[in-house]
């Protein structure tokens, strides 16, 4: 595991000012938070400082302002919506250093909870720059990031604060790292990834970091067709980069070179027509695909066969559904390989990881999110992780 200290190594912080980045970029419609799930994910750090006692300063962003002040992308939106979450008072400051801030921690008592400004409406956050770092750490003793979601921006909140002010991994940021080092930094083996989603296009790298890491990846979605058609398959009307044909078979030698087995579907649920339960629905071998028919889904036996797959793996990484889950029934293959998984995992033989927005709304739909080991909040970084890179604001916490 990686070196980076945890709320556990903070001293005594009575009466401290902790500045606390958080990722508080959640849904809202017409001023009101429609899913609180990432403020939730902060609450235990913001509580147990407060519980220690310190002067609790909120950092996040929210939307993409681009170093203006947009009324509508104000963090005093969330006010409310962090209360209900936190059961307790918390001050707005209408600025992120100055004066303002250091008159508020005059103000907040030990244990209160303040949030400050969306980040983004300054400059220098997106650009990480140095001053804008230090005019924040002047009101504060100690960073906590705690938003793993932002850390692949460098930006002075994420990144440049940690290398100014002692700096400490929030309990989420924690939870993330180390559900993402048992998926894929020193993993039970054998480990498979499950990579699903329209188009190999936005997750090449992604795939091409797997095969080297991975025994087993089963590719669904959209992007297996592109697949199946590099290994010649002809696959009627389906959504597929054609152009793409010679870098998925760069994929596959790879994978092959380096031991990974690539799970594609060998039988498939086709239709004319991409609509709810169509007339034209059928399932066929995927040599049987007709020109006009397009694959949707990974037919009922091939699913029941990647099962076995991880039926013999002790940890799975899961982003992207199968087929075209949001219409009904091509959410099927998503739905039944995600009940395997997360009976593998109740069984405890399987540790099993999930991330990216469209995954973690499949597993909800399957409703077995709360049985998977990990479920990431994150979505850009997420997706970063799988490609092996390094994050910047994770990196500047283990500097
Ligand atoms: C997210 O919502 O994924 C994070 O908050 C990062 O937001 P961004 O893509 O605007 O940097």
């Amino acid at each position: 595991m990686s070196a980076f200290k945890t709320l556990d190594d903070l001293g005594d912080v009575t009466g401290k000012v902790a500045l606390v980045r958080v990722d508080f970029n959640v849904p809202m419609n017409d001023g009101v938070v429609t899913d609180d799930t990432r403020i939730r994910a902060a609450a235990p750090t913001i509580l147990q400082l407060a519980e220690k006692g310190a002067k609790v300063l909120l950092l996040a962003h929210f939307g993409r302002p681009k170093g203006e002040r947009v009324p509508s992308m104000s963090l005093s939106m969330v006010v409310g919506a962090v209360e209900k979450v936190l059961g307790k008072e918390v001050m707005f400051v209408p600025e992120v250093a100055g004066d303002v801030v250091k008159q508020a921690v005059g103000i907040l008592r030990a244990g209160d909870i303040a949030i400050l400004e969306n980040t983004r409406f300054w400059k220098g956050e997106e650009k990480n720059e140095a001053e804008l770092a230090a005019a924040i750490a002047a009101n504060g003793d100690f960073y906590v990031n705690d938003a793993f979601s932002a850390a692949h921006r460098a930006h002075a909140s994420t990144e440049g604060l940690a290398r100014v002010l002692p700096a400490y991994a929030g309990r989420s940021m924690q939870a993330e790292l180390e559900a993402l080092e048992k998926a894929l930094g020193a993993p039970e083996k054998p480990v498979a990834a499950v990579v699903g989603g329209a188009k190999v296009s936005s997750k090449l790298d992604v795939l091409k970091h797997l095969v080297t890491q991975v025994d087993h990846l089963i590719i669904g979605g959209g992007m297996a067709n592109t697949f199946l058609a590099a290994k010649g398959v002809d696959v009627g009307k389906s959504l597929c980069e054609h152009d793409l044909t010679g870098t998925a078979n760069e994929i596959l030698d790879t994978a092959d070179q380096s031991g990974c087995t690539v799970h594609l579907p060998y039988e498939v649920v086709v239709s004319k027509e991409f609509a709810a339960n169509p007339p034209s629905l059928r399932t066929c071998n995927v040599h049987e695909v007709a020109a006009d028919e397009m694959i949707l889904d990974v037919g009922p036996l091939a699913v029941e066969a990647l099962g076995d797959v991880l039926k013999t793996c002790r940890t799975v990484v899961w982003n992207g559904p199968l087929g075209a889950f949001e219409t009904v029934p091509f959410d099927a293959a998503t739905v039944a390989l995600a009940r395997t998984a997360a009976a593998l995992t109740r069984e405890g033989s399987l540790t099993s990881v999930a991330g990216g927005g469209d995954t973690v709304a499949a597993l909800h739909h399957a409703g077995v999110a709360e049985d998977f080991s990990y479920i990431s909040t994150a979505g850009g970084a997420f997706l970063e992780w799988m490609e092996g890179r390094e994050l910047p604001g994770v990196a500047a916490l283990e500097a």
